[in-house]
Formats: C-alpha cells, structure tokens, sequence
C-alpha cells in the first residue's frame, strides 16, 4: 500500500514537531510541515497530500482561509483543522472548510488517532470508491457538539466519575431531556422512572451516551432544514429502531457490555450516510430517487451510478473521521455487502456478534417488521451469514427483532 502524505501547516515550530511526532509514531507516513498558509498552497500546487492539517490561528492566512482554497485546489484531500478557541464563530468557520476540526489541548492524539481512521478507510473500501472519491463529494460534514468534546476529554481522565459525566450532560437542557426521555422508554424496561442525568448516563453506558448525544445534535441540527425528497423522520425512525433490534440480539446472544455497546452505536449510525448525501449532494439525491423509481434498481445500485459511492462508504468516512472504533465503521461501510467485508477477513477471524453481520441483520428485520418490503429492498445475505456461522440463529433474532422494534422509542 502506497505510504500517505499529510501536511501539517503551523506557525509555531514546537506545535509542528509535536504534531509530526505524534502522527510519525502511530502512522506510517511520509510527513512534510509548512509555518505558513502560503507556503504551503506552494507545496499543494506541487504534489497533492491525502491529509491536510492545519492550526487555525495563523498570522497573514489564517487555517479557514487557508483551508478554503485548499478546497478548490486538493478537493480529494482531508481538511482538518485545530483550534484553541471554542467559540460559536471559529467552529462555524472551521465546519464550512474544513471536515473535521478538533479542540486543543487534547486534540493532538486525537487528531493522530482520526487521520489513522479515516486512512485506514482506503483498506476496508472496495476498490470501485476511492477515499479521494468520497472525500471530494462531501463538502462539509455534520459538526460535533462542544458536549460531546467535553465528555471525550472525561472519557480519558483516569478519574471519570459518572456525577461530572452527568453535569456535563445536564448543561444541554434539551440534551438531558431527550437522554432522560430514552432511559424511560419501554426499551430500558425499567421500573422506578430515571430523573437525572447521572443516573441515566450509568444506565446507558458512556458509548452509548456519546452516540445519542451526537445523534441528537445531528438530527436536531438538520430537523428545520428543507432536504428534498429526504425525510429526517424517518431516518432517526429507522436508525433508533435498527439500534433497538441489534441491542435485543446482542441481549440474546449475552454478549458482553463493550460488545452490546459497540452493537448499539454501530446500528444507530450505520445510515448516517444518507444525512451527508442528502444534505451535499441534493440535486445527486434526487437523481437517485428517481432511478429507483424508474429503474426498480436498489438506492444503493443507483447511488453508485449517480455519485460513485454510496451513503454506507460515504458515512463509514465520517464515522472514522469522528473516531469511531472499526466495528462501528465497518457496520457502516459493509451493511448494505456484508461480503465485501468478508472477502477480506479471514474465516477464523470471523466472529459471530461481527458488527457487520448484526447490523446487516437488524437493518433488513427493521425495514421487515415495518412491512417495508419491496422487491429492491435489502435481503438477508444468506451465504455471508453461513460464512459468519451464524445463519442458524437467524430464526431467533428475527423473533427478538420484533421485541426490540416495538421496544424501540420513536421520535424521541
Ligand atoms: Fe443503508
Ligand atoms: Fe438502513
């Protein structure tokens, strides 16, 4: 595999080593550094990179005006950007240029940590989507909530107590509503209501809190907006439900709590793709519409003819950009052909809860027990669950998919 390039652009010396230090160590990679916007649109004319990474402060261009032309220049290389400054405004000038953006002073192994993800996407795509492919399509991409940050740095302080995690939660009042509103619902099948938002963090698990944190502000962020032909309903319909299923074979099949939440996360997620088609390529969206409709083909087939990629690539990118671990990009990248996953991995590495297989499963039974069945709706893929060993449970997960779904809270 060809070795990445990834340009790091600071003004300050020692933040440049750190940084090259840092992505040196964890990625094998060939890095250049640049003190300057200028000097590196110089370099960018020359060569392409696969990854920019830019400071945002910068005298003379600063990292969005510099990422803004980086954009029409290397439109197929990753912008990410990191900033010192919190505030309402930079994040909004970061989210327009750049595809990721991330908070100092944590941000460091972070960033490393996402530019290895999102490379390691190249490996897990099949060879018809190019990363350059999809990261050209995708303009900009959903931003992350200052709470979510703010619990990732808890996340990794060795002294995480669920009472600050709670605090964190119950600054966002709407947040701690709607997390509040989940933990009561039927699908937690508890008996004593749950009023605070420490408590309901303990009950979730802090994976799962994360994910519904971010899913919220996502889904909150685009509610008002006019998506032709694309309905946000239903998306977060089906994205709770599919989550709801995979949680009640993950409960049947007693696996343990990391794996039950990797389970969760992954199913809830493995649509988000659609979000970012939907909201970048509108007029692609509709096109697409309309070659299933005329065509009877499958969203995804006409997705590839129209862009080339389709919502699950599209989204395993920004769920690895966001630092989500394999088997919540791979629920994503593989859940539409659970067989190109399989093609690459070896069978004695196959194991039975493979987030691959699950959320292709609740996926395919959420669309079923809704009766959202059409001759190119998604299958069960029969010979990759043989392949998996798991075809033989197939009948009890259908009969607990129909628990989960009716468990499952809707529009919260
Ligand atoms: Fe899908
Ligand atoms: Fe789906």
């Amino acid at each position: 595999m060809r070795r990445p390039k990834i340009l790091v652009v600071d003004d300050e010396p020692m933040i440049q080593k750190v940084l090259e230090r840092v992505i040196e160590a964890t990625i094998p990679s060939d890095i250049t550094t640049a003190s300057s916007g200028y000097q590196a649109l110089g370099l960018l004319k020359r060569e392409p990179f696969d990854v920019v990474i830019t400071d945002f402060s910068m005298p003379g261009m600063d990292g969005p005006e510099f990422l803004a032309i980086v954009k029409d220049l290397r439109p197929d290389a990753v912008r990410l950007i990191f900033t010192g400054n919190d505030g309402a405004d930079s994040a909004l000038r970061a989210v327009d240029v750049a595809h990721q953006y991330f908070l100092k002073p944590t941000a460091m192994m972070t960033i490393s940590d996402r530019i290895q993800r999102v490379l390691k996407i190249r490996d897990l795509l099949p060879e018809a989507c190019s990363l350059e492919q999809i990261v050209s399509q995708i303009e900009t991409l959903p931003s992350i909530p200052a709470v979510y940050h703010e619990l990732e740095v808890e996340l990794h302080n060795p002294d995480v107590s669920m009472e600050k995690i709670g605090k964190i939660v119950a600054q966002d009042i709407s947040l701690s509503a709607k997390v509040l509103q989940l933990v009561n619902s039927a699908f937690f099948g508890l008996r004593e209501g749950v009023s605070n938002p420490a408590q309901a963090s303990t009950l979730l698990g802090l994976k799962v809190l994360q994910a519904l944190i971010l899913t919220t502000h996502i889904f909150s962020e685009w509610k008002d907006k006019k998506l032709p032909g694309f309905s946000i309903h239903d998306l977060w319909d089906h994205s709770l439900g599919t989550a709801a299923i995979a949680q009640e074979i993950a409960l049947a099949e007693a696996a343990d709590t990391a794996t039950k939440e990797d389970l969760y996360v992954a199913a809830l997620f493995h649509d988000i793709g659609k979000l970012i088609v939907a909201a970048n390529l509108p007029d692609s969206y509709l096109r697409v519409r309309e070659i299933c409709r005329k065509d009877k083909v499958s969203e995804v087939e006409a997705e590839i003819q129209v862009m080339g990629v389709s919502h699950a690539e599209a989204g395993a990118y920004l769920l690895a950009v966001w630092g989500f671990s394999d088997a919540v990009v791979n629920g994503s990248a593989f859940h539409h052909h659970p067989e190109r996953h399989a093609a690459g991995v070896s069978p004695d590495t196959v194991v039975p809860l493979d987030s691959v297989a699950i959320v292709h499963v609740a996926d395919v039974f959420e669309h079923e027990t809704r009766g959202d069945v059409s001759p190119t709706s998604l299958k069960l893929n029969a010979a990759y669950l043989r392949s998996a060993g798991v075809v033989d449970r197939i009948f009890q997960w259908r009969s607990v998919a129909t628990l989960g779904q009716r468990a499952s809270v809707r529009r919260i």
